[in-house]
């Protein structure tokens, strides 16, 4: 049985991935607020602010086979709006807690012969969209983070990858899918003609942290109904 360490496994794609992955290993779950689905999984859960707390509190297995960071921000605002601490902020939460989480938990994923790292990206990297740009900034030093620790840590084995989902039916999302008019309009923005679920990501993520995916690193994976490649 492997142990899987979830970051924000209280809401959306963390839950739905904490949901799968606990059906076949031992999962370490994290996440700000207690969801109580959390009760009926067999999961051990931690609530804490990943920011703010310290990880050192948590007794984590001497072995960790896989890691997925998956708090993040969706702060979409015209360019003029958007302030310096609006930037940090996004920064803080898409890239800092993920440094945090890896740095903590390397000496554990060094122990294990196939360790992989599944962090989140976004689709608003690879495409330029308006009101995007903090979270883009953000996302895009995600991917670099991903490559860049895919390279350093391949020495040791472990993969680095990461999930850049679009637009997905979660509670980070509810604003922007708040009525049917909404959910049709951005569902129509799509190639497929549809928003993204948590299932579909929480099973690519359950997929890079697997053996079947034992040669892929360094790779950011979109799940995007098509957006961030084709043009109709
Ligand atoms: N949903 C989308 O449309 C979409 C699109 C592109 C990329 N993404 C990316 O995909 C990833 C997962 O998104 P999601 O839609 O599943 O988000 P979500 O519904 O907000 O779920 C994220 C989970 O992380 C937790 N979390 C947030 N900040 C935390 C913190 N400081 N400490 C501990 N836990 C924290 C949240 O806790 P609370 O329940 O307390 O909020 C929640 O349980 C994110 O990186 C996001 O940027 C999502």
């Amino acid at each position: 049985m492997r142990n899987i360490v979830v970051i924000g496994c209280g809401q959306g794609i963390g839950l739905a991935a904490a949901r799968i992955l606990s059906e076949n290993n031992h999962v370490t779950g994290i996440s700000r607020s207690h969801h109580p689905e959390l009760d009926k999984l067999n999961i051990e859960f931690v609530q804490m602010d990943i920011l703010t707390g310290n990880l050192d509190e948590i007794t984590f297995p001497e072995v960790i086979d896989g890691l997925v960071y998956a708090p993040g921000s969706i702060n979409l605002r015209p360019f003029k709006r958007l302030t310096e601490d609006d930037f940090k902020k996004d920064f803080e939460i898409n890239v800092l807690g993920a440094v945090k989480c890896i740095q903590k938990l390397l000496p554990h994923l060094k122990k294990s012969e196939h360790a992989s790292i599944v962090l989140f990206s976004s689709v608003a990297a690879k495409l330029g969209m308006p009101f995007h740009a903090s979270v883009s900034a953000s996302k895009s030093a995600v991917e670099g983070l991903t490559k860049s620790l895919a390279a350093e840590l391949s020495a040791e084995k472990i993969r680095v990858n990461a999930i850049a989902p679009s637009l997905t039916d979660t509670k980070l999302a509810s604003q922007l899918l708040s009525t049917p008019e909404k959910r049709d309009a951005s569902g129509k923005r799509h190639p497929l003609q549809r928003v993204g679920n948590a299932v579909e990501m929480a099973k690519l993520t359950e997929f890079l942290l697997s053996a079947d995916s034992s040669w892929i690193t360094g790779q950011i994976i979109g799940i995007d109904g098509g957006l961030g490649s084709i043009k109709l």
